[in-house]
């Protein structure tokens, strides 16, 4: 009998631990908030104060930096690839030469290497980085489940996945959704153009050639046009950055998406989120001020964040922690 009863106390243990356990390890892939929280109880403390530090010095870090961590997700899943240095590498293909924002992961890597070496990823930082810099920006903030673990390659040939200013809305969705990304997810997070710039050279062919019916993209407001058109006059600067949210560039709103509503999308790919009827529809609710179709954009924001930075994540012995960001262990 009193055996009988000790082993059901410790059966009844047993089942209670699990309980406490397994969530922690059904949540994402691996991945779970405060992974750092005992083995490195500042991580997210110096990351936040690492940007924080690199934001007030210049602001267009912010939107550097969530663009990174979009970057680094989409190629090989977030395992900080985007990060590597190398003649092939993945920074070098035509669609990550614009990154911006690599010193900041440096900078709250030697921090973190001084606190506690060998712990946190590189991509752990990117994710928390993307995070306080929306933060930062008056966009909402987040969990962000942590315990990604680095990877060892990184080829330039990977990157013809990311999503292109060129892309079908068609195509964007195929690109989303091979990644587990739905038609929200994908409005949510190309959302994020709420701040930050586009070159020029993006967006010139929707001024001045578009196709051989028209030379100018009927889908842009006529004022609009004029107003690109002197900002970005034919055969100049293709390097010169124009708002990718018009009027509001610094702040992490709804405006973006109003402005796709007038005619004000500046990358072509943008605006047919709003010709096309399937993403209108997000675009309508993200905008709508109330009533049982409104969504919360920075909410449905936070949460595609979180489902796209748990994208081909390496957990456990998979992968490594990196001591330098741009460079593989030796
Ligand atoms: C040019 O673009 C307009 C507007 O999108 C479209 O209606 C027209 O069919 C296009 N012409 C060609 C030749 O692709």
């Amino acid at each position: 009998m009193e055996g009988g009863f000790f082993i059901g106390k410790t059966t009844l243990f047993m089942m209670l631990l699990a309980l406490c356990i397994a969530p922690t390890f059904v949540r994402g892939q691996g991945t779970r908030v405060g992974f750092y929280s005992r083995s490195c109880p500042r991580a997210e403390a110096i990351v936040r104060s690492a940007v924080q530090a690199h934001f007030r010095f210049d602001p267009t870090v912010a939107p550097g930096l969530l663009r990174m961590h979009f970057h680094d997700c989409f190629v090989r899943g977030c395992d900080g690839s985007v990060l590597l240095d190398g003649p092939s590498a993945e920074k070098t293909s035509n669609a990550n030469r614009g990154l911006r924002g690599y010193e900041v992961i440096d900078d709250a890597k030697t921090q973190l290497e001084t606190a506690c070496p060998g712990v946190v990823s590189c991509t752990d930082i990117l994710a928390l980085a993307a995070r306080d810099s929306v933060a930062l920006t008056n966009g909402p903030s987040w969990a962000v489940p942590t315990g990604r673990r680095d990877g060892r390659v990184s080829s330039a040939s990977d990157a013809g996945n990311l999503p292109s200013f060129l892309d079908s809305v068609d195509v964007q969705k195929q690109k989303f959704a091979d990644l587990g990304l739905n038609t929200l997810d994908l409005v949510a997070l190309v959302g994020g153009h709420t701040i930050g710039t586009g070159a020029c050279r993006f967006f010139q062919n929707r001024l001045y050639n578009f196709n051989t019916t028209t030379s100018v993209d009927p889908s842009i407001d006529p004022s609009f046009v004029s107003q690109l058109q002197s900002l970005c006059p034919q055969g100049g600067d293709g390097a010169r950055r124009v708002a990718l949210d018009t009027g509001s560039p610094n702040r992490f709103d709804t405006s973006f998406f109003a402005n796709l509503r007038s005619g004000r999308g500046l990358l072509e790919s943008d605006q047919k989120l709003w010709t096309d009827a399937s993403t209108r529809t997000f675009v309508q609710s993200f905008l709508s001020s109330g009533g049982p179709t409104r969504l919360d954009f920075g909410a449905e924001f936070a949460r595609s964040m979180v489902k796209m930075s748990n994208i081909g994540v390496k957990t456990g012995t998979d992968g490594e922690i990196r001591k330098i960001c741009s460079a593989i262990n030796a």
